[in-house]
């Protein structure tokens, strides 16, 4: 993993922050408070943009492509928390609680980011009630995922974790649900609690019992 590297920084326009969720029903005036304190920088593929335990100072969002939030244990060992895309953002945290960074999280492809200053931006938030809200509803959104995860850790054997979760990443193509993002069996490992091993014999079984297809870098769910 490399450290945040810094790929160019740009001015962000009042016409891409009004695309962003997280700006919901904020007023223009505002909007352009925010255009003069952000910049969008872009970030390449397996850079770590915030590294848990650090001191927070910023707060992101994803203009374009994907970030996952992950934690490692002493041996190296990974959880992904969360797979964010654009219009998401991360680093709210520790600037809502003022402690360090709770997770790292990692550009799985090449990044453009919205970054703004943790000062400004809590003025900002001072300022506007629908900000809040927006943040608010997304906190409110991680823990119903977070309770999910929760509830299918307890409950649910491998094979009905993987299952939720192809379920959970894919999304209508021709007809078909199909998971186009490139998912590793590393990283469903990784975000069901097992071992490659294990991930690899459930999709193998999931495969010849022709529930999936596995085809160019795409798995295509049969639910029928
Ligand atoms: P912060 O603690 O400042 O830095 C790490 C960020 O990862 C954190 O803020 C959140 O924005 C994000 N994060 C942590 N846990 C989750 C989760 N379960 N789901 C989505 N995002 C998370």
């Amino acid at each position: 993993m490399s450290t945040e590297q810094d790929m160019g920084r740009m001015v962000p326009s009042l016409a891409l922050l009004r695309t962003l969720p997280m700006f919901t029903g904020v007023p223009d005036a505002q909007l352009e408070t925010i255009v003069r304190m952000a910049v969008c920088r872009k970030v390449a593929r397996h850079t770590t943009i915030v590294r848990a335990g650090d001191h927070m100072d910023s707060i992101y969002v994803i203009i374009e492509g994907n970030a996952k939030v992950l934690n490692s244990d002493a041996d190296g060992r990974e959880v992904i928390l969360s797979w964010l895309g654009p219009g998401e953002f991360f680093g709210e945290m520790g600037m809502i609680d003022g402690s360090p960074r709770s997770a790292n999280v990692v550009a799985s492809e090449a990044c453009e980011l919205l970054v703004m200053a943790k000062a400004e931006f809590k003025q900002c938030l001072a300022d506007n009630f629908d900000l809040c809200l927006n943040i608010m509803k997304s906190l409110v959104h991680r823990l119903r995922e977070a309770d999910r995860k929760i509830e299918s850790l307890a409950l649910m054997d491998v094979y009905g974790r993987v299952a939720k979760l192809l379920l959970e990443f894919s999304s209508k193509e021709n007809g078909q649900r199909t998971i186009v993002r490139k998912l590793t069996k590393l990283d469903i490992s990784k975000m069901v609690g097992a071992s490659r091993e294990m991930v690899s014999r459930v999709m193998k079984d999931l495969e010849a019992s022709g529930y999936i297809q596995i085809e160019a870098g795409r798995i295509i769910l049969n639910l029928d």
